[in-house]
């Protein structure tokens, strides 16, 4: 088991007003593992996400700490640095209707960053796309992002993870979009890819969604992570007042909990 990523007391702050958001996060994520932050709205998960991919404007917000991938300081890297990871780190962003690029069909945009020809790259796009759900998959590659729906593109999302060579992923809320059934589909996908060696660090609100896919859960409130341990240990025996009133306040908590 490989330490991928290892954060480092992460600190964010929003420069106008020096408020914080992410207060001292640290935490790893391992090959082949699962590390699930569990916070409410507002908590801090989103920025925490946009800072280790490298999309927080560093224009409005002040970033502290150290994200080691691999070894590498991904905070201390320039543009050209980190777009040289990016085929490694793969992003599932929450909200998919602002993470493509409107004017370019999607068989373009899921090509992007593949040093392949185009028909190679296509014959992947559409494995991967099955591999989501997404049947018509021809006809994807040529409709633009907003012939889509929200949960198609979220799930167009995932098949870009696992088309690329993705060593880590990082998933904001990737199932929040879908119904129930893409919900399950999405996460067997995340777990196969789980089981082939990536490591995934993905945030949520949802209890349901972590104690599907999680080894480690981490307890995030107002930027701080309040307890953290196996997840079996957290969802069935949590320590922390805060941990013990999220779990209260799931409504899977009373059918859950029956498998402590
Ligand atoms: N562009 C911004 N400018 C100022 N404050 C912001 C900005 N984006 C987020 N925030 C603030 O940062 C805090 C953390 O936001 P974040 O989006 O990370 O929360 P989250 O845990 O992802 O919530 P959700 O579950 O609703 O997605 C919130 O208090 C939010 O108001
Ligand atoms: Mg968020």
């Amino acid at each position: 088991m490989k330490e991928l990523l290892k954060l480092e007391d992460v600190h964010i702050t929003i420069k106008k007003g020096g408020i914080p958001i992410v207060k001292g996060v640290s935490l790893s994520v391992y090959s082949s593992k699962t590390t699930v932050i569990v916070g409410e709205s507002g908590s801090g998960k989103t920025m925490l996400i946009k800072a280790v991919t490298g999309i927080l404007n560093r224009n409005n917000f002040h970033l502290e700490g150290h994200a080691y991938f691999d070894g590498i300081d991904l905070f201390a890297l320039n543009e050209k640095m980190r777009r040289h990871y990016c085929s490694r780190l793969a992003l599932i962003m929450q909200s998919p209707m602002t993470s493509f690029d409107p004017s370019m069909k999607i068989g373009k945009q899921m090509a992007i960053g593949m040093n392949i020809s185009r028909a190679e790259a296509n014959k992947k796009a559409i494995q991967a796309l099955h591999a989501v759900g997404l049947t018509s998959a021809e006809q994807l590659l040529k409709s633009y992002p907003h012939e889509l729906s929200g949960g198609m593109l979220q799930r167009v999302m995932i098949a870009i993870a696992l088309m690329g060579k993705a060593e880590l992923i990082a998933a904001d809320e990737p199932t929040t979009a879908l119904d129930v059934v893409n919900q399950e589909l999405v996460l067997a996908e995340l777990n196969m890819l789980k089981n082939k060696g990536v490591g995934i660090l993905l945030v949520t609100h949802d209890f349901f969604v972590a104690r599907k896919i999680a080894d480690t859960i981490a307890i995030m409130k107002d930027g701080e992570l309040v307890e953290r341990g196996e997840a079996e240990s957290i969802l069935c025996n949590p320590q922390h007042n805060y941990t013990k009133a999220l779990l209260e306040a799931s409504i899977l908590r009373p059918k859950e909990a029956a498998r402590c």
